[in-house]
């Protein structure tokens, strides 16, 4: 719901890159909200105005984040002049709009196949994430989420049948569930999806009771604006002296 909201507030805003997150669960409930005004108007024999006005309200944020997107993989935003082409042209765009988020090698920096092959704690504002179960440090980009930045690194942030089935950053299986342990400052404060899961999603209860004096977090929904450093799949510690009180 972050990632939505994000879009929004950044009506028309062309410049930036944004992640494949924040570009499908807009498109995802924007067409989730058409299908539903679209069904309430038909049974109210509506010709159909506020779905015309809600479409064109999206158009603008559509190509905007469409264009930070594209900036995203390292293209021009003026790419999706390819809409135009039928069939092939939505197809390519799709494709494209699915890559992973490009690297941006800076000066002494190398890239092997998308990942960082040099791991440093690097100057100079950017932030950085500390990996401290892999041993990895990597750059992120101002704001983005842990979970965008572990997956263009390569760093494993779910375990067990996890690795293939989660939420995929909605925010709502909990399983991207992480520790920070240095640099709670520099993370954005817990939204309403993290408050609300502490109290019916049993994972992240669990995590939460085994580690009551750390910063639990959901790494979807955590983002960043300075230097951190996260556990990945902190241990559930049911001997500990505190879980069952
Ligand atoms: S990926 Fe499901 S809550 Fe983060």
């Amino acid at each position: 719901m972050n990632s939505y909201l994000e879009v929004w507030t950044k009506y028309a805003e062309f410049s930036g890159r944004a992640s494949r997150s924040e570009f499908w669960i807009f498109h995802l409930l924007n067409l989730i909200i058409v299908t539903a005004i679209g069904f309430v108007e038909s049974r109210a024999g509506s010709p159909g105005v506020i779905g015309l006005l809600f479409s064109l309200a999206v158009l603008t944020p559509s190509l905007a984040v469409g264009t930070r997107r594209l900036q995203d993989t390292g293209r021009s935003g003026w790419w999706q002049l390819l809409v135009f082409i039928p069939l092939i042209g939505g197809l390519v765009l799709i494709v494209w709009w699915a890559q992973e988020s490009a690297v941006m090698p800076r000066p002494g920096q190398t890239q092997d196949s998308g990942r960082l092959s040099e791991r440093r704690q690097t100057s100079g504002g950017v932030p950085t994430i500390k990996f401290v179960n892999e041993k990895v440090t990597v750059e992120a980009r101002e704001g983005e989420d842990i979970r965008s930045v572990a997956r263009r690194n390569g760093v494993q942030l779910y375990s067990g049948p996890h690795k293939v089935v989660n939420c995929m950053g909605f925010g709502a299986c909990c399983s991207c569930n992480i520790v920070v342990k240095d640099g709670t400052e520099n993370c954005s404060p817990k939204g309403i999806l993290e408050k609300i899961n502490k109290w019916i999603n049993p994972l992240l209860g669990l995590k939460l009771l085994s580690n009551p004096e750390k910063d639990v977090r959901l790494a979807c929904q955590t983002k960043v604006h300075g230097d951190v450093e996260v556990e990945t799949n902190p241990p559930v510690n049911w001997h500990g002296d505190k879980f069952w009180n």
